[in-house]
């Protein structure tokens, strides 16, 4: 089969999928009022953004970071756009204690949990492959150990409520990324662990959703510093890539594209033309402003 037939049957089973899942149950902002959600990476970004439009449709809400001063003026934020209630927990993935500590106070808080959004990342480098393995280590620790950790404190609750976990993760995740080779493989563990969980919850009619959220460039502070002049492909709005992150946990999908269009042909494309998606990935980089650092 040609290239341009395989992207042909490609699209056409795009559209289909479109018209099959625009028929499921609509969004209701109100389907979050009066759920109590734990948010991590709470402080900025992504996660900043989640915990403002959950705050808008009437949500409990437990957020954490490591910076409290950040995490006291998104929660007075989020009492004033309307949250049901809004408190926070200060300390570091790293520590699988904190973990367990986050999920506790839930449980202290509200005696249940009805989604656990599962977001923030340790700090990394955008550049080639370091060889430094206590990098590597660290970085398993805080992007998937932790959301482990969590997972498995809160699975009692989630169980009692038919809660959801929702999975923050990227196309790095499913696709490999130059100057990203510690951070992907954190990704691509959390998509073995929550795709594998996902069918044995099916099997023991475990009633707990879990949504994998595979994200393209967004444009967070963090993310802009990352790739400044390095990456050519336009960022898509953090505001708008929270509600869709909100909207897929709320609907109990098992995955959810952002921007659509950027990341799903991609990953359909994938294992059809591994080649030519490699290379589509590499002409996105600069190498010009790859610094040497
Ligand atoms: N932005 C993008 O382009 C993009 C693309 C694909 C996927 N994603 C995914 O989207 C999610 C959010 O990304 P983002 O761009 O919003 O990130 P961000 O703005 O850098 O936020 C990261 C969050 O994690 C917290 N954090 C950092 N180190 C931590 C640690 N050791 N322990 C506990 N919390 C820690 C940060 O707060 P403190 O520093 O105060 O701890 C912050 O709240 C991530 O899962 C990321 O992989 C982002
Ligand atoms: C939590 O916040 C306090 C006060 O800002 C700070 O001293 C402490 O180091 C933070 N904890 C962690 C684990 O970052
Ligand atoms: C599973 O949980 C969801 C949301 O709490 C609920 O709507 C649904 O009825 C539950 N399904 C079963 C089979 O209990």
């Amino acid at each position: 089969m040609s290239l341009l037939q395989k992207i042909l049957i490609s699209l056409v089973g795009m559209v289909l999928a479109f018209y099959f899942y625009s028929g499921k149950e609509e969004f209701k902002p109100e389907m979050l009022k009066g759920k109590r959600v734990i948010v991590t990476g709470a402080s900025t970004g992504i996660g900043e953004q989640i915990a403002y439009h959950l705050a808008r449709m009437g949500s409990h809400l437990l957020i954490t970071a490591r910076t409290e001063a950040q995490l006291q003026q998104v929660v007075a934020q989020c009492l004033e756009l309307g949250a049901a209630s809004a408190r926070y927990i200060n300390g570091s993935m790293e520590d699988m204690k904190f973990a367990q500590a986050v999920v506790k106070k839930a449980e202290e808080l509200w005696g249940s949990l009805d989604m656990l959004i599962l977001n923030h990342i340790g700090k990394s480098y955008f550049n080639y492959f370091d060889w430094d393995i206590r990098h590597v280590q660290k970085l398993m620790d805080i992007n998937f150990l932790s959301y482990v950790t969590m997972t498995i404190s809160a699975l009692p609750m989630l169980k009692n409520s038919g809660g959801s976990i929702v999975v923050v993760s990227s196309m790095a995740g499913k696709i490999g990324f130059p100057f990203t080779v510690t951070y992907s493989a954190t990704k691509f563990a959390l998509h073995g662990f929550f795709s594998s969980l996902r069918q044995e919850f099916v099997m023991q009619n475990t009633n707990v959703s879990i949504t994998l959220c595979i994200l393209g460039l967004i444009n967070t502070e963090s993310a802009m510093k990352a790739v400044s002049g390095r990456f050519t492909s336009p960022p898509a709005p953090k505001e708008e890539c929270a509600l869709e992150i909100i909207k897929g946990g709320a609907l109990r999908q098992r995955e959810v594209y952002y921007r659509y269009m950027d990341t799903k042909i991609f990953t359909v494309l994938r294992d059809w033309a591994p080649e030519f998606i490699d290379y589509l990935i590499r002409k996105n980089y600069n190498m010009d402003n790859l610094k040497q650092d």
